[in-house]
């Protein structure tokens, strides 16, 4: 059957009837492959008549051109075709990975491993109250579980049909931190609930047998025995496995977090990017992040954004932020404001409380108290209050219009910040998703190539 945009062009070579019988033929199959291509390159058909005519005329008497168009079409469709089969492989590829993510929190690793194309189906968290920001913000179910007790095979079937099962997972990070260090010869570590968890996880993976893993922790995880029984519990499973200490500033984040992020694969060697990659050029600072924000005082709330609200100061935290510099200490006040363990020669090392941020530098590391001065560098760097719970989900790299509660300007701002704080950083979930789509890349080009 003839196609139809080729019936055109005959009739055209009719009416112009000194014009070569093989560029009819190549016509035919252009429009033919054209046809296909209808839907994408309509345009192109659509201004194909006047240009038909302009190019018959002006290759008349100079068959070359004709030649050189015919290559220039031929060309243009062969990279369509190439394009569209990456795009179909790529699509495919996500339609079957799925990601389940374990203590899941309101989706900070969720919402970035869905910036990077992961397809998220599932969070489990046994903290009912993220629900709403989870599955409000991420599209994808909240399951209200303890992760110790929820069964592997229940966790297997959120996957449903997908080829490819990635399982991550940020379990409590406190039973960890440099602070419980402090007091790691208390921890019992048989009887702790958040001490398992992390043995819960790694059964999860035994029976699960996921094909990437990701685990995401405080840097001082590295320094228990827990965290080698779980890298050698994965190898053991036949899991290639790496791990590193990530700088998110590093990474052009606006924040100084550290973090141990594991990644593993059963597919092949797999690495977390390198900070020099293309992905990360930006660079983010606190200016950049949230200077462009509305000005506050203490204690208030912005009328159009019940987030950007800050907590109120006591009347001698007042005075103590009035004489604080960005990226000074307590040391620049009057020492009448210094409190009584200050005064101490003990005391004198406590600097990393009490400070302003600096404007053109990352922030410290957004914890579950940012909102308050006392408790870290939590002072805006040129307004008398500490950051707003806004502030904080920004520089945690949160989207400006994710929500956290219903009802926001309800909630209590501990409440809040809790969830924020505790939140892996948007964008460090993307970094672990674009690692984790890269690798699987690599795997897919090398059985191609195989
Ligand atoms: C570090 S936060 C995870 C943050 C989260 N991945 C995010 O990016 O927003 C740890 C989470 O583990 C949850 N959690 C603690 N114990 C749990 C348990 N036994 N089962 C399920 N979730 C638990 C906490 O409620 C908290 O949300």
């Amino acid at each position: 059957m003839v196609p139809k945009c080729p019936e055109i062009a005959l009739s055209r070579h009719d009416e112009y009837g000194d014009f070569d019988i093989p560029y009819v033929h190549i016509r035919t199959y252009i429009f033919k492959k054209l046809n296909r291509y209808k839907n994408r390159i309509f345009p192109l058909i659509c201004v194909e008549n006047p240009v038909c005519f302009l190019v018959c005329y002006v290759c008349k008497n100079n068959p070359k051109i004709i030649v050189f168009i015919i290559y220039k079409f031929c060309l243009f469709i062969l990279l369509q075709k190439i394009n569209s089969v990456d795009k179909m492989n790529q699509k495919e590829m996500d339609m079957r990975t799925a990601v389940v993510d374990l203590f899941c929190g309101v989706g900070g690793l969720t919402c970035g491993l869905r910036k990077a194309g992961l397809k998220v189906v599932a969070g489990l968290d046994n903290d009912e109250t993220c629900q709403y920001a989870y599955e409000k913000n991420n599209h994808a179910k909240f399951i209200h579980a303890d992760v110790a007790k929820y069964a592997s095979a229940d966790i297997n079937s959120l996957y449903k049909n997908s080829d490819i099962k990635i399982l991550v997972g940020c379990a409590p990070c406190q039973t960890f931190s440099t602070q419980a260090n402090k007091y790691r010869k208390n921890i019992n570590k048989e009887t702790d609930v958040r001490w398992n968890l992390l043995k819960a996880f790694a059964n999860h993976i035994k029976a699960i047998s996921p094909d990437i893993v990701s685990m995401e922790n405080v840097p001082t995880l590295q320094n228990y025995d827990i965290f080698n029984e779980f890298k050698s519990t994965l190898e053991a499973l036949g899991y290639h496995v790496s791990h590193q200490i990530v700088n998110c500033a590093k990474y052009g984040l606006p924040q100084r977090r550290r973090r141990l992020v594991l990644l593993a694969s059963k597919f092949g060697d797999i690495k977390l990017l390198p900070p020099t990659s293309e992905y990360f050029k930006e660079k983010r600072t606190v200016r950049s992040t949230i200077g462009k924000l509305p000005k506050l005082k203490h204690g208030q709330t912005n009328k159009k954004d019940p987030l950007h609200r800050c907590a109120g100061l006591s009347d001698i935290n007042l005075k103590r932020i009035q004489q604080s510099k960005p990226g000074g200490t307590w040391h620049d006040w009057d020492p009448v404001l210094l409190p009584n363990c200050y005064r101490k020669a003990s005391g004198q090392s406590f600097t990393g409380v009490y400070g302003r941020m600096l404007w053109d530098e990352p922030s410290p590391t957004i914890t579950t108290q940012f909102f308050s001065f006392g408790t870290g560098r939590y002072g805006h760097p040129t307004q008398d209050r500490a950051l707003s719970l806004r502030e904080g989900a920004l520089l945690q790299t949160f989207p400006e219009n994710y929500t956290f509660f219903q009802n926001e300007e309800n909630m209590s701002i501990a409440t809040i910040s809790r969830h924020i704080g505790n939140a892996v950083p948007v964008d460090l979930g993307w970094i672990i998703g674009v690692s984790i789509k890269e690798h699987l890349d690599t795997v897919k080009k090398g059985k191609k190539a195989a």
